[in-house]
């Protein structure tokens, strides 16, 4: 694919996304149960599409997510409208094309999709996005559901605001949902949000005939492999499991208090599906030794995949081509870093690495979550290509952004 398209490229594996959805699915077997997908983990339609085909609903966060989802071939009463700013026009739209349910993240959202449902004579499925205040032991920047950030509705406002939605007129009250956070390692926290809600989904279930709980997304997953020194394979097999914890341990922790609710749960994995079925494909370009220190400059960057600078996050990155027995032994430490001009635009950091040459291909790895989509045009550097590798055959799904691409829309003035 760095051949026929060039890099920097993302490069996604049909197969590998397929087969985390099922097993997802299966291991979920024993609920009433509902996979939405988070739509802004990788947003690429023919992604989208996979998805779609096995079934998944989608969390969608924006007007543009339900577009591309409607555009992929998904159904929009599987789809679940989670966002704190969710705007009018993003509001008439879901409405028109008939979401599952509005996640409601405030009281004045409440009454907003309720003004803007009746101005067009439609009822509005609505949940409300409870934060159950619990810490999932992830980045301060990706946890959401402690009292202290702007995501959803407090435990102690959630009744009343329920019993305002009751009165609303054009407001149907069909489920309940939550999200604690992302990039979680233990499953240990699912299950105790579940607990700590299960009284007032028992409640909902009572007084409103609620239909659905959702638990959120969250699963994390590995980013760091150990390298196995010596041994001349630069992989461990985990089995084929790439979360960090099972997707059995996932289940025993949310099934049973789930189970006992009797009442459909809905989930919304995103990194979980995606970030280990993806790459970043990207070359070196220079190798350059200042003192002590040894660069590798590649010619992807921050704009293209923002992780390591916004959360000092790990990828591993691997030579594309099987490092050769005789390269390997001379392992050392270097910097792999982007074009741009920061400081922060590195993708390792004194990273141990085998020999590294100029024209060497890499690929850094679990892209596949919270890369492409959070690409920018940053130093007027076009957006990298991304492919799709579907057993052993390989298809651009994306071009290559190119120099006229980016002043494209621009107007010049009077
Ligand atoms: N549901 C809601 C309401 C969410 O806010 C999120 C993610 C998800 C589901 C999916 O979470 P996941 O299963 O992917 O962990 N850019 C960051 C991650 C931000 C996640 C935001 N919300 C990163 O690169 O790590």
């Amino acid at each position: 694919m760095a051949e026929k398209f060039g890099t920097p490229t993302y490069v996604y594996s049909a197969g590998t996304i397929v087969d985390h959805y099922a097993r997802l699915d299966a291991a979920l077997a024993p609920l009433d149960h509902l996979i939405c997908y988070a739509v802004k983990a990788n947003s690429n339609r023919a992604i989208l599409k996979l998805l779609a085909d096995a079934g998944a609903g989608f969390d969608i966060v924006s007007g543009g997510e339900l577009f591309r989802v409607l555009a992929a071939g998904g159904d929009p009463a599987k789809c679940t409208f989670t966002g704190v700013g969710k705007s009018r026009e993003e509001i008439e739209y879901a409405l028109e094309q008939g979401v599952y349910s509005f996640n409601v993240e405030s009281e004045s959202e409440l009454e907003n999709i309720d003004r803007i449902a009746g101005a067009k004579n439609l009822r509005a499925p609505i949940a409300l996005r409870v934060n159950p205040d619990i810490d999932p032991h992830t980045h301060e920047y990706i946890s959401t559901g402690s009292h202290e950030n702007k995501f959803g509705i407090a435990l102690d406002r959630i009744a009343a605001v329920y019993e305002s939605a009751a009165k609303m007129r054009n407001i149907d009250i069909v489920g309940v949902q939550m999200h604690i956070g992302s990039q979680i390692t233990e499953a240990q926290p699912f299950a105790s949000a579940i607990w700590k809600l299960a009284p007032i989904v028992r409640e909902l279930k009572s007084k409103y005939a609620i239909k659905f709980f959702s638990i959120g997304g969250g699963m994390g997953i590995i980013y760091r492999r150990a390298l196995e020194s010596g041994s001349g394979k630069w992989w461990h097999d985990h089995g084929g499991e790439s979360s960090v914890f099972s997707i059995r341990d996932y289940a025993d922790a949310i099934v049973p208090p789930s189970r006992q609710l009797g009442i459909g749960i809905v989930v919304e994995p995103g990194r979980f599906l995606v970030g280990n079925a993806g790459v970043l494909l990207t070359r070196v370009g220079y190798i350059k030794k200042s003192g002590a220190k040894k660069f590798a400059i590649v010619d992807a960057g921050m704009n293209d995949l923002i992780r390591p600078a916004l959360y000092h996050s790990y990828h591993e990155i691997v030579p594309v081509k099987e490092t050769k027995s005789e390269r390997e032994r001379k392992i050392s430490k270097i910097d792999i870093v982007g074009p741009v001009c920061e400081s922060g635009d590195f993708f390792a950091l004194d990273r141990e690495m085998p020999k590294l040459d100029e024209g060497d291909l890499l690929a850094i790895m679990s892209g596949g979550a919270y890369g492409f989509v959070m690409a920018s045009n940053y130093n007027s550097r076009p957006l990298p290509a991304e492919g799709l590798v579907r057993g052993d055959k390989f298809a651009l799904i994306r071009k290559r952004q190119t120099w006229k691409d980016l002043v494209r829309g621009e107007i010049e003035p009077l």
